[in-house]
């Protein structure tokens, strides 16, 4: 977690910094700081909170010069608080660091560097690596920084600067994302590329086990031995605007209402409803490597792994492969059971996930083939699996995901066709149908957004409820999960998804008067049992907002409100039935006065395991 901003230039190294902090405040905001080399001193501020509280505190102490590093923070080792924010300096205040990651081997080493009288000011991991350095420094900080890499273990990207070389930034990156923007007479390192964006479209992405050097003139790169490394350069042609609000008040509004183009850009050039087939040449898996495929296990985390589920059953219904979905954080330590032909989907939005990315370099060194399914071109998983699908959401910047859910549905659905069709497993019509329902999911997500209204007025209604429950059955069940997720994450109100017929089982026990249930009813096979379990929790005195298609008047009769949701395959449906419940969450979250974009204790990537 944690985003880093380094920058050497002309310009004014706080309204860079600064700015490029503001870019990157979805990767945590517990506290951040800036550290700037001024008149031959290390100039530093920094504060706990939001970026704002930096501002004014910068506002007050100006800062100046012409090399500076800065962060924002997501806390993992020691609270929130102006102590633990970064950067971190050592006792004699010549080096200034920031990091992102975690350091594993620094209790150890915090007290070696105790023993040898260094004070510690913090409770980080970080700041023993800033005391390494000046406990190691040899009047050289590039040889330094390969000798630090020797010693610390885990997962850092690292960037560095020193009084006593006021013309250089060093950065080193083990694990963490890092790339380098590169200018004229300017130079820009950043987590990730919408930090300089405004700056430059040039840049170096840097590879797990590289550092680099940055002057104002030059950037070069080395291994972590100091190997010098060649470096191609990648022209960034998204639009700056993209990641910017565009009117809506929450960036996660936006996103939700971007969703029919996101499904449209996912879906371009891969389905073809006149040749009744899906076009997935990127893929790169060939026809007799997914004819011997004898198992599939997805792993993803959060709602990703959620989109794993729907994904799921679309693979076992339509190309009938056996698939296991898992939550990556275990998967990883479950020494799970896998063919040679085993085909291993790692689904991450951001393809920095720390959990996922382990998943998957554990799955890789058993030999088995990774298929990342990604929104980020250049991310960690992109690069390392075998094979990539990347899901066209365009950046996504609201903590709780949306468009990204649906665009993995889009590129899961056309997977599962795919494979379908090269296994010899779906009919002629059957493909057709599906082709052309796939096509026509932009429209399906442009028809549901018409529900906002009615989403709203419930939302208002039920806003300070205490506990909220989601329920479906077979495919709405996994929507359900979701729904709950993006209640909880952004209203902080409890909610539980059940598979509809569990309910018995147990949890009906909650439902009281008033309790609102949530109720997808999407699948024509399993309606009148899911029917029944709502008359179930409607006996308890739950107030039920019932998810269902247009033309199926029927529910009505049971639930208290109906939200009808443009008919569409029964497989896609939870692509339809998921919008309302990201409305839901969203309505309630701003009825309830949260920080709908940044809710309390997440962030965005989260690259810690
Ligand atoms: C919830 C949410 C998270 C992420 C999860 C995985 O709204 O966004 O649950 O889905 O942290 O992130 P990625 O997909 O980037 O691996």
């Amino acid at each position: 977690m944690c985003g880093i901003v380094g920058y050497i230039g002309p310009r004014n190294v706080k309204d860079v910094v600064v700015g490029g902090l503001a870019k990157l405040e979805y990767r945590g905001y517990d506290s951040s700081g800036i550290a700037a080399i001024d008149d031959g001193r290390i100039e530093l501020a920094k504060s706990v909170g939001r970026l704002s509280n930096l501002e004014a505190r910068l506002e007050e102490h100006p800062i100046g010069g012409h090399v500076a590093i800065g962060h924002t923070r997501w806390a993992t080792h020691g609270k929130p608080s102006d102590e633990n924010a970064h950067p971190h300096q050592d006792c004699s205040g010549r080096f200034a660091l920031v990091h992102n990651g975690i350091v594993e081997n620094y209790l150890s080493l915090r007290e070696e560097l105790i023993a040898s009288g260094h004070e510690f000011r913090s409770e980080t991991d970080t700041e023993v690596v800033v005391h390494l350095i000046e406990e190691l420094y040899n009047g050289d900080l590039f040889q330094t920084m390969i000798a630090v890499g020797k010693r610390i273990r885990g997962a850092y990207a690292l960037v560095v600067i020193s009084k006593d070389h006021p013309d250089q930034i060093v950065a080193v990156r083990k694990a963490s994302p890092m790339i380098i923007g590169l200018g004229d007479g300017e130079n820009f390192v950043a987590s990730d590329i919408p930090a300089v964006l405004q700056y430059t479209r040039d840049i170096y992405v840097m590879e797990d086990g590289e550092m680099a050097v940055l002057t104002r003139d030059s950037v070069e790169c080395f291994t972590l031995d100091g190997e010098p490394v060649a470096k191609e350069v990648y022209k960034v042609t998204w639009d700056a605007v993209s990641a910017e609000r565009g009117g809506y008040p929450h960036f996660m509004l936006k996103e939700i209402h971007e969703q029919p183009k996101a499904i449209r850009d996912t879906l371009r050039g891969r389905v073809n409803p006149d040749l009744g087939s899906v076009t997935l040449d990127e893929l790169g898996i060939d026809a007799e490597t997914v004819k011997a495929m004898d198992r599939i296990h997805i792993v993803a985390c959060g709602t990703s792994w959620h989109a794993g589920l729907v994904g799921k059953v679309a693979i076992e219904q339509l190309a009938r492969i056996p698939v296991n979905v898992e939550i990556a954080s275990e998967y990883r330590y479950s020494n799970p059971i896998a063919t040679p032909n085993t085909l291993v989907i790692a689904i991450t939005q951001s393809g920095e996930t720390a959990d996922t990315l382990a998943a998957m370099r554990e799955m890789k060194a058993r030999g088995l083939r990774v298929l990342a399914i990604t929104n980020v071109v250049g991310s960690s998983a992109a690069r390392e699996a075998d094979n990539v699908i990347v899901t066209w959401a365009g950046p996504e910047i609201a903590v709780a995901s949306t468009k990204a859910y649906t665009t993995q549905l889009a590129a899961l659905y056309l997977l599962a066709v795919h494979f379908a069709q090269v296994r010899g497993e779906i009919g002629e019509q059957a493909a057709h149908d599906m082709i052309n329902a796939l096509d026509n999911l932009p429209q399906v997500a442009e028809a549901v957004l018409d529900t906002a209204p009615q989403i709203h007025a419930f939302a208002q209604k039920y806003a300070e409820s205490k506990d909220t429950f989601f329920i479906g059955r077979g495919i709405d069940y996994a929507v359900s999960l979701e729904g709950a997720l993006k209640l909880k994450e952004i209203s902080y109100i409890h909610a539980e998804a059940y598979a509809a017929g569990e309910l018995k089982h147990g949890t009906l026990a909650l439902i009281t008067e008033g309790v609102p249930v949530v109720a997808i009813a999407m699948q024509p096979d399993l309606y009148e049992k899911t029917v029944s379990n709502i008359v179930e929790v409607k006996a308890r005195g739950a107030f039920v907002l019932g998810l269902t298609w247009v033309g199926n008047e029927d529910l009505a009769k049971t639930v208290d409100e109906v939200i009808y949701l443009p008919k569409t395959h029964p497989t896609l449906a939870p692509l339809a039935a998921v919008i309302p419940l990201q409305l839901l969450a969203y309505y309630a979250a701003v009825a309830r006065g949260n920080d709908v974009d940044k809710p309390r204790n997440l962030a965005k990537s989260v690259t810690v395991e």
